[in-house]
């Protein structure tokens, strides 16, 4: 089942396919909401923009979120705080105020029809054990959101024991909003090629040049808005981040449904909005989080979160079905500014840890500010090439043991499964003749056989059966049961074997 959004709109209007060489003052890498809005306020500065993209517009990360356009992203603030003073979780939030206005204003200024609607945003327990953390983000909140609201009345249909709402924010559907700015881009000369597979960025001496396809793009400024950078090096982000895999119902029902948006701070966590479906209200739940490449099952994942639809509306009934993935920083800000000091006038924007409406707008606004005014009064909060992830030592050392893990089980780990022991319509790793080989057995008994070594760095890919794709452990690439790659780093499909089969 595809999401809601990508339902909602004929496949998006692009430029389509490159086809030549060509130049441009900027060209952006990746066109989902961050380098689409990127490509929008660079093309009404007037700059010739290019956008490439390896499938179609907004079908990544942008066409499976929830859409929620707020700053109250979890317990930021206090942890922020904490971490690196109030001045910091200030602009932190002022920032992220300031995305949700923008997307207000080009929303207006364009007349998009996107079903956006101004909410409030809840944070919430309903665990006594938790109030204190509650608590302490509304002390250090008094510093940063004077409108913050400490509160234990909500419209869920449960008690909950307190909350934290902020005022003001707001929900959209995302791929009307996206298409909406595509018409603008468009229409001002700004070019979005898609599936054009970006494989090299160069230094040229007054620039870069972008291989994409077969051509080359010559550009004086280039944006790594992808959701994850596919280059190694310089800049190593895929040392620095990891990607979490999580799941959405959309049930409908004849119970009343809340009007804002929710999501709870203990674990299992639970997200909770209204959308629109087919002009109707529907209720979306997300949740069933867990790190990307962890083996999982339907029960663990959409199974979880039909249960509790089930617990809170027993007349529930599934209409729509889908995961995602977001890139998680270390220190739990996103990575926006310079990609590298030895890399001038390039730009990422990386690792929204799951907030990428409103760190987009934000993403978008200080790279336009760098380009066009060469600094942002948010550069310094948002900083890519900051040392500061590392501190996060406990993230860095289970990232470093999932990816060794996974790495020497391509050597020491004997192979649990046997070819006859995969299902219908699901996928295992097998061995042959000590080599690993990744299987998949269709509704019709055929066997497909991939190399389930990941084409980023090499990491044993596990079966994901929530989702019938091979996941990498490591950084969180993902391939079809064909082996068709779907998300970076990686860009190269996985390697495929034909193999007799013996009656
Ligand atoms: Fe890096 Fe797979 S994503 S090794």
């Amino acid at each position: 089942m595809n999401s809601i959004w990508l339902e909602s709109v004929e496949k998006i209007k692009s430029s389509g396919k490159i086809e030549e060489d060509t130049s441009a003052d900027v060209c952006i890498i990746g066109a989902g909401m961050c380098g689409i809005t990127t490509a929008y306020y660079l093309t009404k500065k007037g700059y010739n923009v290019v956008v490439v993209e390896k499938n179609e517009i907004a079908n990544g990360v942008t066409g499976h979120t929830t859409a929620k356009i707020t700053s109250q992203h979890g317990l930021i603030y206090h942890y922020l705080s904490e971490k690196y003073g109030i001045n910091v979780a200030r602009k932190y939030f002022e920032a992220n105020e300031e995305g949700i206005k923008n997307i207000k204003e080009i929303i207006k200024e364009n007349g998009i029809s996107c079903d956006f609607e101004e909410t409030n945003s809840y944070i919430y327990t309903t665990n006594e054990s938790e109030i204190e953390k509650i608590n302490e983000e509304m002390e250090y909140l008094k510093h940063v959101n004077k409108d913050a609201e400490k509160t234990n009345e909500t419209d869920l249909p449960f008690k909950v024991v307190s909350a934290i709402k902020f005022k003001n924010q707001g929900q959209f559907n995302p791929l009307k909003y996206v298409q909406g700015l595509v018409n603008y881009i468009l229409e001002h000369k700004g070019r979005i090629y898609t599936n054009t597979l970006c494989t090299d960025v160069k230094k040229e001496d007054d620039g870069y040049l972008v291989v994409v396809n077969e051509n080359k793009i010559y550009a004086k400024y280039v944006v790594l808005c992808s959701q994850y950078p596919f280059l190694k090096v310089p800049g190593f982000y895929f040392a620095k981040m990891y990607q979490e895999s999580s799941y959405v119902l959309g049930i409908k029902t004849y119970e009343k449904l809340p009007k804002d948006m929710y999501i709870n701070l203990d674990a299992p966590v639970y997200s909770f909005r209204r959308a629109k479906y087919n002009g109707e209200d529907i209720l979306l739940i997300g949740g069933a989080g867990h790190k990307t490449g962890q083996k999982v099952t339907y029960e663990e994942t959409y199974g979880m979160l039909e249960k509790k639809a089930k617990e809170l509306y027993p007349d529930a009934r599934v209409v729509a079905k889908w995961s995602t993935r977001d890139a998680v920083t270390l220190d739990k800000i996103a990575y926006i500014g310079d990609y590298s000091s030895l890399m001038p006038n390039m730009y990422v924007a990386t690792g929204f840890n799951k907030w990428g409406m409103t760190t987009s707008n934000v993403a978008a606004n200080i790279i336009l500010d760098k380009i066009t005014n060469n600094g942002s009064i948010y550069e310094e909060v948002f900083k890519a090439t900051r040392f500061k992830p590392i501190e996060n030592k406990d993230e860095m050392k289970n990232m470093l043991v999932d990816s060794t893990k996974s790495l020497l089980t391509n050597r020491i780990k004997e192979s649990a499964l046997d070819v006859d022991d995969i299902k219908e319509n699901s996928g295992g790793v097998i061995e042959r003749d000590g080599e690993k080989i990744g299987v998949y057995k269709n509704e019709d008994g055929k066997y497909f056989y991939v190399k389930p070594v990941c084409t980023h760095l090499g990491c044993i890919l596990e079966w994901n059966d929530a989702d019938k794709t091979w996941d990498c452990p490591c950084h969180g690439s993902r391939f079809d049961k064909y082996g068709k790659n779907l998300l970076g780093p990686a860009i190269e499909d996985l390697e495929k074997y034909e193999i007799k089969e013996d009656n």
